[in-house]
């Protein structure tokens, strides 16, 4: 850390929250303010003359309460910098601290928040996690009994430098306990509150009741685990170690504790997997393995970076194999627990990997970006006619497109990634996708349902799941029906409804639209505004006419080829078992109603070129 602050490239801004992110990759604008410490930090050395002087105590964040603080304070002995801080909210403004600093001067109450602009390359999000509120588990009675406690707790204590300097004691009686039990995954993987494996807190219990048993080898320690994870180097041999050195195991999630009003002591109920029966094991202490969650502030974070949050609520990488550390916008990388539990060489390799990406940015003159970007035909956008509309603003996952009153929707060319919602959702066709166009959809639908419509099963796929699921299918010779005829586009979100509507137009047996399954797609929220859209045409489809079985949505990744050749099948089953004289009058009923939809089409020159097109036999 101190390292860092003397870096002569590095600027900390320490004590200051983001407040905005604008701009793109290698070009972001971000508007810093710095809060108020009321104290110079140029004056400050950090002397501490000032804090035994204030009259205020309160819990210490830092000691996770288990110590007090002053109102003028440091977060810990090694803080960088070294600077005093006023807690305003406590302080009684005694300005005892005031004389206590003398002539260093370096107090000022007069202090306000500074805001200022930063113009950066590029930026790496490394919030780290908060921990799980144990409290919110009665059962443990954590808040309610003194003597049941969290490993960050135990960690204070334990710590030479803590409240205890390092004296292990029991909150209640502060004696040495002579048994201790670890409960591990409070609050992981547990549907009641997060069903994700935090990772790395089997390792640190074992680390923590190792100490234990190394410092006080006649304590009884016990581990109450569901199941021991150790994939690492060297893990293993740790856990091992532990075993052998007379830490007891025991697998099974403790169903309640209970105290011992008099001595303190607790009583944990489990069901011991091993033996195939419930258990009470009496301990003196008893520290909770908490799980690790998401920041407080993630979601508004997310929403100044316009970054995504996965399921389990931490940042969302742009892919989980590929780019782990790249967050989906341009630009932005991820570090450490913020992007989901890890342990320190996994924070730390992690955090290597994002610096060396975001260096790539820094050493470049100018940047490549994907040609499959969204077009706005100005003249079309009813936005620049003065209308309210705006739809394609917020169908965009990276935040690409302004829409101003008065004026046509414009996209940052930088910001956008291609995923085509936009497109899809214009009402007005004002918006196309370059290499992605209406006409050059259009057109290959035409080509693919130029002979015997009817017989054909027409699949719209995205280009990194299902396409890739079609693809692993054939690579893999997984047979599958030779009716089907396929779609690629980049993401299920570019599906739109005219094309679906044009399939059946023109007579399509079946037709099926794919994508990544939820979590997978490549373009953030891409899935979700293709999933609304499908949902509603399906309802819209059936009211029209069309037989229910002749649209399917499905989710096929690209390691589900299987999956894509049984879709593909069932579908070919069910075509073949339709009536052809019924279907054939299906389609025949149901065209004029397409027709009267697509009327719109045509006014793009190039869609009514496509739609004319005659394509050989
Ligand atoms: Fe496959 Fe978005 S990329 S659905």
């Amino acid at each position: 850390m101190v390292d860092a602050s003397r870096h002569p490239n590095i600027e900390l801004l320490t004590y200051t929250e983001v407040k905005r992110v604008e701009g793109f990759v290698g070009n972001f604008k971000v508007l810093v303010e710095q809060k108020p410490r009321y104290v110079i930090t140029d004056h400050c050395n950090g002397c501490g003359d000032c804090a035994p002087v204030c009259p205020i105590e309160v819990p210490n964040e830092f000691e996770e309460g288990i110590a007090p603080r002053k109102a003028i304070y440091i977060p810990h002995s090694q803080a960088v910098p070294l600077v005093y801080t006023i807690d305003l909210d406590n302080c009684i403004k005694c300005y005892k601290c005031v004389d206590a600093c003398g002539k260093l001067d370096a107090i000022d109450f007069g202090q306000q928040p500074q805001q200022k602009w930063l113009d950066v390359g590029s930026l790496i999000v490394a919030t780290g996690f908060d921990s799980f509120d144990p409290s919110e588990i009665t059962e443990y009675g954590y808040g309610r009994y003194e003597n049941v406690i969290t490993t960050l707790e135990l960690e204070r204590i334990n710590n030479t430098a803590g409240p205890t300097t390092g004296q292990i004691m029991r909150p209640s009686d502060k004696k040495m306990p002579q048994s201790v039990a670890f409960i591990q995954c409070v609050g992981s993987r547990d549907e009641r509150y997060n069903i994700y494996c935090s990772g790395f807190c089997c390792m640190y219990t074992i680390k923590n009741a190792l100490q234990w048993k190394q410092t006080h080898p006649d304590s009884d320690v016990t581990i109450f685990y569901m199941d021991i994870r150790t994939p690492s180097k060297g893990y293993e041999e740790f856990y091992r170690r532990a075993r052998e050195m007379g830490i007891r195991f025991i697998q099974g999630r403790p169903s309640i504790i209970t105290e011992d009003p008099n001595s303190g002591n607790l009583f944990i109920q489990a069901e011991d997997v091993g033996l195939g029966q419930v258990i009470e094991l009496e301990s003196e202490l008893v520290v909770l393995s908490t799980a690790a969650v998401p920041r407080a502030d993630t979601d508004e974070m997310g929403s100044v970076l316009n970054i995504s949050r996965s399921p389990s609520g931490f940042f969302m990488e742009y892919h989980p194999k590929l780019r782990p550390v790249d967050s989906p916008t341009d630009g932005i990388f991820l570090a450490g627990a913020a992007q989901g539990p890890k342990d320190i060489p996994a924070s730390v390799a992690q955090g290597s990997g994002a610096a060396s990406r975001a260096t790539r940015i820094l050493n470049s003159d100018t940047w490549e970006i994907e040609p499959i970007i969204a077009h706005v035909w100005e003249d079309r956008c009813i936005s620049a006619k003065g209308k309210k509309c705006g739809i394609c603003a917020t169908k965009c996952p990276y935040n690409a497109i302004i829409v101003e009153q008065g004026k046509a929707a414009e996209i940052t060319p930088a910001k956008c990634h291609g995923c085509g919602a936009c497109v899809a959702e214009c009402p007005h066709n004002a918006i196309t996708q370059l290499h992605f166009t209406d006409a050059q959809i259009i057109a290959q639908l035409h080509a693919l349902l130029a002979h015997e419509p009817e017989k054909k099963i027409l699949a719209f796929m995205c280009h990194w799941c299902s396409y890739g699921g079609a693809d692993n299918a054939g690579t893999s010779h997984f047979e599958y029906p030779a009716s089907s005829r396929g779609i690629r586009v980049m993401c299920s979100a570019r599906m739109d409804q005219d094309f679906i509507f044009e399939a059946f137009r023109l007579g399509a047996g079946m037709v099926l639209v794919s994508g990544c399954h939820p979590q997978d797609c490549h373009y953030i929220s891409g899935q979700q505004v293709g999933a609304a859209r499908f949902d509603k045409l399906a309802k819209r489809l059936e009211k029209m006419g069309i037989s229910p079985e002749r649209y399917r949505v499905e989710w096929i990744s690209a390691a589900e080829g299987a999956k894509y050749a049984r879709v593909i099948k069932e579908m070919d089953e069910t075509l073949k078992s339709l009536d052809p004289k019924a279907l054939k009058e299906e389609i025949e009923r149901t065209r004029p109603e397409f027709e009267r939809r697509l009327r719109r089409l045509p006014e793009i020159p190039d869609v009514a070129e496509a739609l004319e097109m005659t394509v050989p036999a």
